[in-house]
């Protein structure tokens, strides 16, 4: 199966497939109630599952509370071997704005939603979500809100702990307070500003799980992408997730999609072989 072309990485105490999935395209428009197609949000849950995917990344604020309900009304009882992949930090408005929720108390309740509305009594792993800046990485004292999660971890509510949208300091603070499994940040072909966290993580052999793997909101859109699509008989997308698996082990792919065709195709991307000069005409697109 193809997804196993991917290789494979130890994520916690689970091995994980490196070609995951992520859950957030499953809710309506912005990420805001429910999903135009329930029915297809089922379909691509099963879809990766059936196709041999084993690490699904997903929030109780994607809907909200709405993706982690349609995954466990698809998949429960999980298959032993799924790492399921949650991040708590963020609260969302009536309007579907995301705002912090770093109170001890909104730290608690938003693991508690996640135990609840996924059907589990353990989550595998929690990434603290830091919101000093909603869309990039900034410095500021993280221990007061990760504490929390280490208390829960110990409670036994949680299995493992991560990070997303951190810095190296933000990292090496946390480390001090207890083992992180993974850190996830915006990173892709074209957004490369976490390069050498990226090679500093993999050497303690933390996973890397890239969001926005191609471009989230934003589509990538290159020239040299396309060129180099057509040179390998693949699409865009496809190449840009084969890129991130070339790029080093220690990333975890969880590209997102609403739709069971495009699942498939981001799965044949596992497939892929980049040659080595190929892969250095997609190394010239980075703008960071
Ligand atoms: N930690 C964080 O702050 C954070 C932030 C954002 C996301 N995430 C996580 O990262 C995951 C990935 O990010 P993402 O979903 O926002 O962005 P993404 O994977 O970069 O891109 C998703 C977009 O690409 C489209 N797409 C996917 N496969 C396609 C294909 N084969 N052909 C054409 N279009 C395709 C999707 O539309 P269709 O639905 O039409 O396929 C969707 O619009 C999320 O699901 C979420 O779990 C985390």
């Amino acid at each position: 199966m193809s997804v196993e072309l991917a290789g494979r990485f130890t994520l916690g105490d689970k091995t994980v497939n490196r070609m995951g999935y992520g859950a957030m395209q499953l809710a309506g428009r912005g990420v805001f109630g429910p999903p135009d197609n329930k029915q297809e949000a089922i379909d691509v849950l099963k879809a990766a599952i059936a196709a041999g995917v084993n690490h699904i990344d997903t929030s109780d604020f994607y809907g909200p509370h709405i993706t982690n309900q349609l995954i466990q009304e698809a998949l429960n009882p999980y298959p032993v071997e799924l790492a399921l992949v949650t991040k708590i930090g963020a609260k969302r408005d009536d309007k579907g704005g995301w705002n912090p929720a770093f109170s001890k108390a909104e730290l608690t309740q938003a693991v508690h939603d996640n135990l609840n509305n996924l059907g589990v009594e353990q989550l595998d792993v929690v990434n603290l979500r830091v919101m000093f800046d909603v869309h990039d990485p900034a410095e500021g004292e993280i221990s007061e809100y990760f504490n929390v999660l280490v208390a829960l971890q110990k409670e036994g509510l949680i299995r493992h702990l991560g990070l997303s949208n951190v810095t190296r300091a933000q990292v090496e603070e946390a480390q001090k307070l207890a083992p992180i499994v993974c850190v996830q940040n915006h990173y892709n072909l074209v957004q490369r500003k976490d390069d050498a966290l990226i090679d500093h993580l993999a050497k303690s052999g933390i996973a890397y799980v890239p969001f926005f793997p191609l471009g989230g909101f934003s589509p990538l859109q290159s020239d040299i992408l396309e060129t180099v699509s057509k040179e390998l008989n693949a699409t865009p997308k496809q190449v840009a997730l084969a890129w991130l698996l070339n790029r080093s082990p220690n990333i975890l792919l969880i590209p997102g999609t609403s739709s069971v065709a495009h699942l498939q195709q981001n799965i044949a991307a596992a497939a892929l072989n980049i040659p080595e000069s190929l892969m250095g005409k997609l190394n010239t697109i980075a703008t960071a």
